[in-house]
């Protein structure tokens, strides 16, 4: 069956106009008198509608085709009218409807509007519903923007693996991994992993620039809207870069990205604008095209130790920063995307490089209105004696890190990267606040759906 998809016929409807074709999807809304009935169907290839009309001298089944329910799967056969003094430009004038699949009067999505936490029960069926329906195509049009972006500054894509026997980050986050029932199957513990950056890192010593996206996992037991025990993270890594290359880089990722948003997906960007965030597409527009802030950590707390009084955990030097600190820095303070650099030492990774104060680490988070941290990065340690005295230092199993510190012991050079957070970016470029409602299936702590 040759289908066409609703998509093409509205970025070309001359094109269409006149021809006879067939589209195929779901009922999104039925009404019908005894003469006429129009029904709107969404394919999914873009965020409107079709209206199909079918009228009751033209079909033998009318009165079969008015019985039709909401989510009804069905195949349209007609021919495309321009209607340029209508509300919608187009229409389909059916010649023949036919029932795919009825759907049961159960069917959840009858009414215009659920709660975003009925919608969580029904994961299988809400990508139908319009908030949906445009979240997760943006969510597909995010990951092709990542992919090209670094593409077109020749980094290469790399797959490393989600079953690891160490622990990346140090946070002792790890989901354990084993057979049901069974012993340990690989003969040591195995665990999911936190971040591909150890194993980036040294696929970075061969081919210089590389980028890893997959999925990670964290049993980070806080029941927070931006954290998921399954997420998606990118990371790049170049090997001959430091902390300023990689600021450089991971800013000009998001502009790069928010701009391909901005132009393709304007009917998603529209409708999150009207029902979620008024100020969504401004904000965008604006944050593509300025410069990101630049402060450090010790700037950072002398600015918000004078607001202390309006959080609920206090600020001093040394302290971890949490959400309401981020947020209030990109949020109140500073009004646009900001990078904080060099944290001390006590509460980053083990890998990150030592600066000359010896207190702090070359570290950078990349914070956004709205979310908070979405990248976490770094210069790497790419001194031996210093790595190995780290490691040893502050890690459960030294042992287990002698092929990180052969890449210092083989033609180490300095070398950045850092991790973005898929869907905080996502939750940033749709105005979602709640990370369950931009993952297709979320899993956190107490639900898997
Ligand atoms: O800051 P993180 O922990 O950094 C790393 O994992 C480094 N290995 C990255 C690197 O340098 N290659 O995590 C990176 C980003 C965070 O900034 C955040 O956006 C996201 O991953 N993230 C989470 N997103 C959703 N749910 C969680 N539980 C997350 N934990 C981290
Ligand atoms: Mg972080």
């Amino acid at each position: 069956m040759k289908r066409t998809d609703i998509r093409l016929i509205f970025e070309n409807k001359e094109a269409y106009s006149g021809n006879e074709i067939t589209v195929c999807g779901w009922i999104r809304t039925l009404r019908s008198s005894n003469a006429i009935g129009f029904i709107e169907i969404n394919d999914g290839s873009c965020f409107k509608n079709l209206q199909v009309v079918f009228e009751a001298e033209k079909f033998e089944n009318f009165k079969e085709v008015t019985t039709y329910t909401v989510g009804s799967a069905i195949i349209c056969k007609g021919i495309l009218k321009l209607t340029p003094e209508a509300k919608q430009p187009f229409e389909l004038s059916a010649t023949d409807i036919e029932l795919e699949g009825l759907a049961d009067l159960s069917y959840p999505l009858q009414k215009k509007k659920h709660s975003p936490e009925f919608l969580r029960t029904i994961p299988h069926l809400r990508g139908r519903a319009n908030t949906f329906s445009a979240v997760f195509r943006m969510r597909s049009e995010l990951a092709f923007a990542l992919h090209s972006f670094f593409r077109s500054r020749g980094f290469m894509y790399v797959h490393t693996p989600l079953i690891t026997t160490g622990d990346a980050e140090g946070a002792g986050e790890m989901f354990r991994l084993a057979p049901v029932g069974g012993k340990e199957f690989f003969g040591q513990p195995a665990y999911l992993t936190v971040s591909g950056q150890l194993e980036g890192e040294s696929m970075a010593m061969a081919f210089g620039k590389i980028y890893t996206f997959g999925p990670t996992f964290r049993a980070e037991n806080s029941n927070t809207a931006r954290h998921a025990a399954e997420f998606w993270m990118i990371e790049p890594e170049m090997a001959f870069a430091d902390l300023e290359d990689d600021m450089e880089l991971a800013e000009a990722m998001i502009k790069y990205v928010l701009n391909h948003i901005l132009t393709n997906c304007k009917d998603e960007l529209e409708f999150l604008n009207r029902f979620y965030d008024s100020e969504l597409i401004e904000r965008l527009n604006t944050v593509a095209n300025s410069e990101f802030g630049r402060i450090t950590y010790t700037e950072a707390v002398d600015v918000l130790m004078k607001h202390n009084d309006e959080f609920e955990y206090k600020v001093f030097w040394g302290c971890d920063l949490a959400t309401e600190h981020e947020r209030y820095l990109t949020e109140k303070i500073y009004k646009k995307p900001l990078f904080v650099t060099d944290y001390p030492k006590e509460i980053k990774a083990f890998y990150m490089r030592l600066n000359d104060d010896g207190k702090t680490v070359a570290a950078v988070d990349a914070l956004v209105p709205g979310v908070g941290e979405i990248i976490g990065g770094s210069q790497r340690e790419e001194r031996l004696d210093l790595l190995e005295a780290k490691i040893n230092e502050v890690m459960d199993n030294p042992e287990t890190y002698s092929r990180y510190l052969d890449l210092r012991r083989y033609g180490g050079t300095k070398h950045a990267g850092f991790g973005l957070g898929f869907e905080r970016l996502l939750m940033y470029v749709t105005g979602i606040s709640n990370i369950r409602d931009v993952l297709p299936y979320p899993r956190t702590a107490g639900n898997a759906y």
